[in-house]
């Protein structure tokens, strides 16, 4: 009779990468709604609406594929559904056409580096004064988790980071001016991106620069340190009682 339950492959924690213990990610949205009372919420990624359903304000909920099986209606007035890649929401300025400055974006879209950075690009450049840029998956825990698989249906069945971490690298050396926390939200981290700067060009200027000088690089190979080493994560539950008080 075996002893131990033998782990599933690419579950554990490997030496060096995130030590995600805090407060789950949805858990900490959830908070992030009732501290920030944000007016208008920007989802990139809905999937089946589980973070969606947390949102209690209007919203724009972008997703080229939505397989919807959580209550998402809430009692606020406009709750809008694009099924639509995010590069075309945005190359379509329905916001600015609108109106529309969200105070609250979650980032939870394809999880390739050019993808997550362009989203997050686009989501600066829409956002109001003082609003919060939600990264998921900057703390991936091993390196399997950390590939630039392209079978979307394979890696919705094992935990997946893709290389979103590079988002933050590259925000660490080309934008210094932005607050960064990097919270040790389980399971695999979230960056909490503020003192967004709409009219800031330099992502835009350079952004075949940043994805020539990340693409290839691989986390394993690079050492995570090199990663975690420019930063120390951030208590998720720390962060949300600053953002209480
Ligand atoms: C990890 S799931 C989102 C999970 C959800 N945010 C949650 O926490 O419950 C990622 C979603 O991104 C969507 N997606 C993939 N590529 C996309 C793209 N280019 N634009 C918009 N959504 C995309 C997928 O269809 C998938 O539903």
């Amino acid at each position: 009779m075996a002893l131990f339950k033998k782990k599933k492959p690419g579950r554990h924690k490997e030496a060096g990468f995130g030590e995600n213990t805090g407060t789950h990610y949805r858990k900490v949205l959830e908070n992030l709604f009732k501290l920030r009372a944000p007016e208008w919420y920007l989802e990139i990624g809905s999937r089946d609406g589980r973070s969606l359903s947390l949102c209690p304000c209007n919203y724009i909920a972008i997703d080229i594929e939505f397989k919807v099986e959580h209550d998402t209606f809430n009692s606020a007035q406009q709750m809008m559904f694009f099924q639509q890649s995010s590069d075309d929401f945005f190359a379509s300025g329905f916001l600015s056409r609108n109106d529309i400055t969200p105070d609250l974006a979650f980032v939870d879209g394809l999880h390739h580096f050019e993808f997550a950075l362009r989203d997050f690009m686009n989501c600066e450049r829409n956002m109001k004064p003082g609003g919060l840029v939600c990264l998921h998956d900057v703390s991936p825990y091993n390196a399997a988790m950390t590939t630039r698989d392209t079978d979307y249906t394979n890696v919705l069945k094992r935990p997946w980071t893709g290389d979103v971490w590079k988002v933050i690298a590259a925000l660490l050396d080309y934008r210094p001016d932005l607050d960064i926390n990097i919270l040790n939200a389980e399971a695999t981290g979230l960056g909490c991106i503020e003192n967004l700067d709409p009219s800031n060009n330099t992502l835009f200027e350079r952004y075949d620069e940043i994805v020539k000088k990340y693409i290839d690089v691989d986390l394993a190979e690079l050492g995570p340190e090199t990663y975690f080493g420019r930063f120390s994560l951030t208590d998720a539950e720390a962060y949300l009682a600053r953002q209480a008080g």
